[in-house]
Parts: structure tokens; sequence; C-alpha cells
């Protein structure tokens, strides 16, 4: 049941409890069963006496176990929370949970509050000061506001998030209400375990298992409101809703991947929230970008030359990169590999741009050729999943891919994400420049409804199974396109090799016979990707050519394709968007899907393939 649709992105770790058992253990346990994902820092808020005591500390859950040692174990309420920083350093102030201005509730928070800058200058007007750089403590302080009127907790709640606009699963406790935790939720994961004389919430349902296997998944805009006794849910218009748990019978391993078998799979499904993640904030209502913290119009103006840099995956993010900063801005824009960067001498103008792609952040070539580029005054701008890394924090500017923990080694939802916040970034050089005949305003409509898109990507996973089976043991597969469909196949083929083992020959379509149809013999498959319409004819004559040496011919195009699939022997058709490059970016989605079903059908270790590893920071 959860499985349909895709699962929600947790970025950051959920946890709260009310009941007999000592509360801060218990939540404590439950940021340990989802560390897995991956954090920058943590914290807890339990009724201590009077008060609300907040313990948080950077880095390791380690760390916030320190300090647990003097909590006395008959406080029967607490929330806590890992964090995956979005806004603000990891530090110990930026953890969460965070107070309101009169320190009467205390909050935590999964998700981007896209108004928060907004609040923060009506509240700053009104006199609030904050402690934190956080969305999420404006947050605190527009709950603590309606709470300061004489209202029940769940009434300010429900008050608040009225004003609140963007993804959030927000926990709130409070002071003088010291039996309840209210809850809210739109579009963030949240949910709640029903125990004995207790209950509890979670971001993520691992959290709960040890506990109980009832389970309510909170809805989209509802409030829930737990006591030890029970759980009320309310709609935004404070009206009662229906109860309705699940029975979950995962074990706890299978419940870490959200029910998938795989991390790769879960990750592969993540993407259409990954999309809504990566733009939230990001597009306001007159279809503009912004972006905070990039370089201001001077230095776009200023900027001749653009050099990507980054290492596997990233590296074929920054090839659509340049595809894009050429086609729609004209500017000259090369891609590099960090290893071949930092070795090879460089010709560097003062102008120029360095723009490192990294999903880790700490990729020891990509590092050292940021380096380089620093000690040569190169002005530097890193795109990055791990905020706080050592590339996130020694760029010049850094933009976050929000694509939440990736687990699995071979990389999907960071790639989507990369290849996206570059689009962004073009779309928001090119209305500072005002470029004539690019209308960021209507590719940003296409933009809004790319996760639909993606979503829809993903219903071939039937297809693709079939396809997947009789494929499997064929010794070499090649992965052609032409334009962006090019660059899309490297990936493709990366991601073949690296999870199924299987010999894979990828370049641009119209190089095949330079030398690759050499390879092809009876058995041998090739991939098209044929997104790119106005280049069709040409992959066509590509597809005889294969076919003629009795080699099988697969098709990812898009569903008004009239021209390619009559010359394949399998289609896969994704939903067009109205925007090649798009296409071309969703098409990886069924070709990741394909390397999935492969690899597994060939019993492959698909979340730790062999010799690799996720984050390469040595040489
Ligand atoms: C390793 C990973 C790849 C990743 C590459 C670059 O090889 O297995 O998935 O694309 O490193 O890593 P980065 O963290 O810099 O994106």
């Amino acid at each position: 049941m959860l499985r349909e649709g895709g699962y929600p992105l947790a970025v950051c770790g959920i946890a709260g409890y009310v009941g007999p058992r000592g509360s801060v253990e218990v939540v404590y346990d439950q940021l340990k069963r989802l560390e897995y994902r991956g954090y920058d820092s943590a914290g807890i808020a339990y009724l201590n006496g009077v008060d609300i005591k907040v313990l948080k500390r950077a880095g390791k859950l380690s760390n916030l176990g320190e300090l647990l040692g003097d909590v006395p174990n008959d406080t029967h309420l607490a929330i806590a929370h890992s964090r995956w920083a979005t806004h603000g350093a990891p530090t110990d102030l930026n953890a969460h949970p965070h107070f309101d201005r009169y320190e009467q509730v205390a909050i935590i928070h999964n998700g981007i509050i896209e108004n928060y800058l907004e609040l923060k200058e009506e509240l700053a007007r009104a006199g609030h000061s904050f402690h934190s750089e956080t969305d999420t403590e404006i947050a605190a302080h527009v709950i603590g506001a309606e709470y300061a009127q004489g209202v029940p907790l769940e009434e300010a709640v429900r008050r608040a998030v009225r004003r609140l606009r963007g993804a959030y699963a927000l926990v709130v406790i409070s002071r003088k209400e010291r039996e309840k935790i209210v809850a809210a939720r739109n579009a963030s994961p949240l949910v709640i375990g029903l125990g004995e004389g207790e209950n509890l919430l979670a971001s993520d349902i691992p959290a709960l298992l040890p506990y109980t296997r009832e389970v309510v998944i909170l809805e989209d805009d509802r409030i829930a409101v737990l006591t030890r006794e029970g759980l009320r849910i309310l709609d935004l218009d404070g009206k009662e809703e229906p109860i309705q748990p699940i029975h979950i019978e995962w074990d706890i391993a299978a419940a870490e991947k959200g029910g998938y078998e795989h991390f790769m799979l879960k990750e592969i499904n993540e993407q259409p929230e990954v999309i809504h993640q990566c733009l939230a904030g990001r597009i306001d209502e007159r279809n503009m970008i912004r972006f905070e913290q990039v370089f201001s119009e001077h230095v776009w103006n200023e900027v001749d030359r653009v050099n990507i840099i980054a290492c596997g995956t990233a590296y074929h993010a920054g090839l659509m990169g340049k595809a894009l900063f050429e086609k729609m801005l004209r500017l000259p824009t090369d891609v590099f590999h960090s290893s071949e960067f930092r070795y090879g001498d460089p010709v560097l103008s003062p102008k120029s741009l360095a723009i490192f792609i990294s999903q880790s952040g700490e990729t020891a070539d990509s590092l050292a050729a940021l380096r380089l580029c620093k000690d040569r005054r190169i002005r530097t701008l890193g795109i990055v999943n791990v905020i706080g890394s050592s590339i996130a924090r020694e760029c010049d500017r850094t933009i976050l891919t929000q694509a939440g923990p990736e687990i699995c080694v071979a990389s999907t939802k960071a790639y989507t994400a990369q290849v996206l916040v570059l689009t962004l970034l073009a779309l928001h050089i090119a209305q500072v420049k005002e470029m004539p005949g690019v209308r960021p305003a209507e590719y940003v409509k296409a933009l809004r409804g790319l996760h639909e898109h993606a979503a829809r990507a993903l219903e071939l996973e039937p297809s693709i199974i079939d396809l997947a089976e009789r494929l499997h043991r064929t010794p070499l597969i090649f992965f052609l396109g032409r334009g962006p469909d090019a660059h899309v196949a490297l990936e493709a083929a990366l991601k073949m090799k690296e999870i199924a083992y299987i010999a894979t020959q990828e370049s641009p379509a119209g190089e095949m016979k330079h030398g690759p149809l050499a390879l092809v013999t009876e058995g041998v498959v090739a991939v098209f990707g044929a997104t790119c319409a106005s280049l069709r004819d040409k992959l066509v004559s590509n597809m005889r050519e294969v076919q003629a040496r009795e080699g099988e011919v697969v098709v990812v195009t898009t569903d008004d394709d009239t021209i390619t699939p009559t010359s394949a022997d399998h289609t896969l058709r994704i939903p067009g968007t109205g925007f090649e490059f798009l296409d071309a970016l969703l098409s990886v989605i069924p070709l990741q899907l394909l390397a999935y079903h492969v690899a597994r059908l060939r019993g492959c270790e698909i979340d730790q393939p062999r010799n690799l590893a996720k984050s390469v920071t040595v040489e």
C-alpha cells in the first residue's frame, strides 16, 4: 500500500513518544533506528518539572547521547529530531528542537518552509529575535504567537500552518499542556504508531516497529493530537476525522527501505518527491527563479566561461549542464573529470566560474580541483547534496540539491537533482541577463509538472521487468543517443555496468560507424535515447545499422514519437514535457529501472556493488 505512488522523502528524522516509559530513552532509540539515512545534528525536547528541556548537538548521534546521562527516567513525553540541513549550517544552534519567542512551545520539523523569509521579516518587525538560521525557528515563532492568544495547542498549530507555505512535518509540544504532542503535515512524511497506553510518531516506519505495528499514515493538511490514551486527527477546519490504522508486516530491514527490496529502488522511486523538494522555494508565483546565496547580477554579467568539474554520475550531470549553458545562454562551458582537471594544468580565464558537482561533497579529486581553483583565485560554485561537506563549505557559493540522503552506492536521485539545479541555474542566469529568446517562465511552468511526469515514467516498471527478463544474459549493451540523449546514455551505461556487471559501450549514436559498430553481433543489445525530436531521423539510421548486424534495439522516447518506435524491437515511452532537455532528463528513470532489474535478475549485490564506494575520499 505504501509503495503506490512512490515513498515520501524523509530528509530529517522525527520521533515522538508519550506514555509510561522513559520517553527520552524511547525517542533516542527511535533516532538510532533512523540513523541509516544520514544526518548532521540531532536534538531532543522533553518535559522536565514545569519546563521544556532541550538538548542538542551537531555531529554524530552519540554526541547527543553523551548529554543524556542526567536525564530523569520519569519523563513521559519527548520529541526528537535528526537533522539533514537545508537552511543553515549543521551547528548546535541550528539543530532542532527550536523554541518560540516565549519558550512556551518547542518544535521539530522535516521539510522546507518556503515563505520563511517573508515571515521572518514580519516577525522581526513585531520585535521577535532569532537564535538560529533555520526556517524551523520561524515556524516555532508563528506557532508561539498563536499560542500566546490562549488557545489550545492544536488550535495554535492549526492557525499557524495556514500561514506556512511549503513542505512540512511539524511536531510541537507545550509547557502548559503537558499531556499532548501535536503534529501537522503537508508533503513531508509523518507516521503515527498506536500502542497500549502509549503513542508514538516518526518520519519513517522503522522507528515505530519495536513498539507497535499498528500505524496511521498522517495525510496532508491534517493535524494529529497524541496523548497516552489516544489519537485525534483534525482537518484544517478543525473537524475531527476517522482514524484508519494499518498493520505493518515488514521486518525492520525491509522497513528501512520503505518496503522496497533495495535502497536503489527506493531512491529511484523517490525522484518525483526529490524534484518537488529541489524546486521548493526556488520558483515563485510569477514563475521566476529565486536562488538565495548565489552570485549577484554583476558576476553573471562578467563570467565569460564556465568549467564544470566532477566525477562519476556528477560528471554526467555536468555534461547536461554544458548542453544547457551553451544552448540557453551561449556561454562557453567545458566539463572536466576532476582527476584530469587537477593534474591537467588547465587554462583558466580570470573571469571564469568553476562549478563543482558532488553528491557527497567529499570526493578527493573534486576537492583537490576546487582547491586548485581557489589558489588561482577563480570563482567557485558548488552543487552539493550534503550540507556542511568539504566542497559545500569551501566553495564561494553552494546550491544544495536537496535530494535527501542517498544510500545506494550507485547514484540515481542525486543525478536528477543535480541536473535540475543546473537547469534552475541556467534559467536564473537567463533571467538576470535577460537573454533574448529564452522564456524562463515557460520553462518554469513545465518544471512545476515535472514530478508528475517522473511519477508516470516510474509506471513503466512492469514493462521494464519484462524487458530485463529478455536482456539480462546479454554480454554487451550499447547505450546511444544524440544531443542530451547522448549524455543520458553515459549515465545509463554507468548504472548498468556498476550494478549489473554487464560490459557496455556508450557514445553519441553518430560515432557508431567510427568503430563501436564492429562490436555488434547477434545477441548484442543497443538502447537508444530518442527524446530529442529533431534528431530522430538520424537515429533511425543508427538503429538499422544495429539490426542489420542482428543486434536488438530498445528505444526510450516520448509518447508522441511516431518515428523511432517503428524501427525498434522494444519501446519505452515516457510522457513528454514539451521541453527536449527535460524529456532527456526524465528518460534516465526507465534506464535506472532497467539497470536495477537486470542486476536483480543476475543476482547482483545491488546497493553495494563490488569494488565500489559511495564516497571516494582517497585518490
Ligand atoms: C563514486 C560513487 C558515484 C559518484 C561518484 C562521485 O564513484 O560511487 O555514485 O557519482 O563517486 O561522487 P560525488 O559524491 O562527488 O558525487
